[in-house]
């Protein structure tokens, strides 16, 4: 960390991707200020600092906790003066469907992957304008395209991208710029951190068990077939920090990318929707 070295604010880094845009940004040059809701959870990232030979301020932030989210941006005001940029990277997934979820389940998804990304964003705003920083929040491939039995992490990538892309002509007008991130699967704990029993989802799923048992089938399929490292993952948080003029919308593989240009050009829905129906058909034998 230098004194006049840009200064970047990361959430969620205890794992994944949070975790390699820490050490990403801080082999950059950035002082990197990596945020964890549970600092005893600090250990993976101690380690893939000492390991790379930079030095990371940890910082605690629970995106869901606002007084939290204020004390981590306002201590990072008084400990440097500035902040250049924010990764909102902290996100939680979900599995299910309506009729199997209760409302508060669906309420802490929207909670973490969506209001989260506001808290932070607010707080880090007047910040950023002061220094002609960047607002970058790592969505998904899955924002854009809406998968099945994942209806509240998607409906809240969803929201992030309307609102980010809403946002992005207004702060642009005060020298912010936004992006988002649009990956695909990726090799982290992810799906196995999702607060949901999946067996006892599907033992209770009633007239959704075929379609629920082939999604779960299907899957991890398409997980092995299409996943990125979460590293992979950092150098486009990386970009999106360090060019000139990033877009607003980055994909992170070619996969994302055709993924989501397929949405793009399926006006009505047709296209999309016999993609996603075929997910929830029966596993074709080999
Ligand atoms: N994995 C995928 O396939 C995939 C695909 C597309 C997009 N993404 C997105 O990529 C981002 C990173 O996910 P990942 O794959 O790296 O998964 P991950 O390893 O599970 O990382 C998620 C991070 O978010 C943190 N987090 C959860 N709730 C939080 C809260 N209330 N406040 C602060 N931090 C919180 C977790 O902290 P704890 O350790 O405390 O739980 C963890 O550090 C997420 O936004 C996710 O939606 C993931």
């Amino acid at each position: 960390m230098t004194d006049n070295a840009k200064t970047v604010l990361i959430t969620g880094t205890s794992s994944g991707v949070g975790l390699a845009a820490a050490i990403a940004a801080a082999k950059a040059g950035y002082t990197t200020v990596a945020t964890l809701r549970n600092l005893d959870g600090a250990g993976p990232l101690k380690e893939a600092a000492a390991e790379a030979g930079v030095d990371l301020d940890i910082r605690r932030l629970d995106v869901t906790d606002s007084e939290s989210v204020a004390e981590a941006v306002d201590g990072v005001l008084r400990t440097y003066g500035r902040l250049d940029a924010v990764v909102n990277n902290a996100g939680v997934g979900s599995v299910g469907t309506l009729e199997l979820l209760a409302v508060e389940q669906i309420r802490a998804a929207v909670e973490v992957n969506f209001f989260g990304v506001l808290e932070v964003s607010r707080a880090a705003l007047p910040h950023l304008r002061a220094t002609g920083g960047r607002l970058i929040t790592v969505g998904s491939a899955y924002g854009v395209v809406g998968q099945p039995f994942n209806e509240p992490y998607c409906a809240a990538k969803a929201a992030v991208e309307g609102y980010m892309e809403s946002l992005a002509p207004v702060l642009a007008e005060v020298g912010v710029t936004v992006a988002v991130i649009e990956p695909g699967p990726i090799s982290s704990s992810f799906v196995e951190n999702i607060p949901v029993d999946r067996q006892a989802m599907l033992a209770g799923a009633g007239p959704y068990k075929p379609a629920f048992e082939n999604y779960l089938v299907h899957i991890p399929k398409m997980i092995a077939d299409e996943v990125q490292t979460p590293a992979e993952v950092a150098e486009t948080v990386l970009f999106a920090l360090t060019d000139p003029s990033p877009p607003l919308r980055l994909q992170t593989s070619e996969f994302s990318r055709e993924f989501v240009a397929a949405k793009l050009a399926d006006v009505d829905g047709t296209a999309i929707q016999s993609v996603t129906r075929q997910w929830l058909a029966p596993a074709e034998t080999p």
